[in-house]
């Protein structure tokens, strides 16, 4: 199994890399892609691609980090994309959750485009952020044709919307929530989605699924979130496994 969002990079995880990894691959996980949120962030995430053979990197700057990011930065993430790990930028995206201020949420908008424009010139995928600005990113992703397409992380839009990211080349990364009784929405993503279009994450070490909600997550914990979407879905464990590995590699070109 391949767990397709995870910050092992976190600072929760510092001088634990190894312990992660073994929990992980005693379960069957063997791949992973360590997502960056800032430049620091990335930097590790590479740092850890190197040291690991299941590790690969996403660099990139998150869009709640926007606002504090240095005028090289971005200078610095490209340094990053020749790296033969670094397979993605990432994440990048819209956050209107925590910033509500339109300068702020236009500093994000800035970010994105600028980081699109990145990956297309490196003919890289990537892997998108988007919370509470569904429509936003959809239209920004409309007028910034993205070549190799990319992941919408942690889905949380609706069934109907999921139709229009996939229309444009994306993916849709399921994590924990998937297992919490109450999201209905990406209960129903998970049961509809195209075979050829979804991946299992974690996004540790937050949203840890059912029954370790609320505590620290792991990738240990993809196969929780495989069973239920194989119940969702009515296929097998083994095909869920077999259709989010290939989609991953196929993604991401691995
Ligand atoms: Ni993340």
């Amino acid at each position: 199994m391949i767990d397709s969002h995870c910050h092992i990079n976190d600072k929760a995880f510092l001088n634990r890399e190894e312990e992660y990894i073994k929990n992980a691959n005693s379960v069957g996980v063997d791949t992973f892609l360590v997502v960056g949120c800032d430049l620091s962030m990335s930097k590790k995430a590479v740092e850890i691609a190197n040291r690991y053979e299941g590790c690969f990197a996403a660099v990139g700057i998150h869009p709640s980090d926007s606002k504090n990011a240095g005028s090289n930065d971005l200078d610095e993430i490209e340094k990053l994309l020749s790296n033969n790990k670094v397979v993605a930028i990432g994440e990048i995206g819209l956050d209107y959750y925590w910033d509500k201020e339109e300068n702020i949420k236009a500093h994000q908008k800035e970010y994105f485009v600028k980081q699109i424009e990145l990956a297309n010139k490196y003919n890289l995928p990537i892997s998108i952020h988007c919370r509470d600005a569904y429509e936003d990113c959809l239209n920004i992703l409309k007028e910034h044709h993205v070549n190799r397409g990319g992941v919408m992380h942690c889905y949380g839009g609706s069934k109907e919307m999921m139709k229009e990211f996939i229309k444009l080349g994306f993916y849709i990364g399921i994590g924990g929530t998937v297992t919490f009784k109450n999201a209905v929405k990406i209960k129903e993503v998970a049961a509809v989605v195209p075979s050829d279009r979804y991946l299992l994450e974690t996004d540790s070490p937050y949203l840890a699924p059912t029954p370790h909600r609320g505590e620290e997550n792991q990738s240990m914990y993809i196969p929780l979130i495989r069973d239920q979407i194989a119940e969702l879905r009515g296929i097998s464990k083994e095909q869920v496994d077999k259709e989010t590995t290939e989609n991953f590699k196929r993604l991401f070109n691995i």
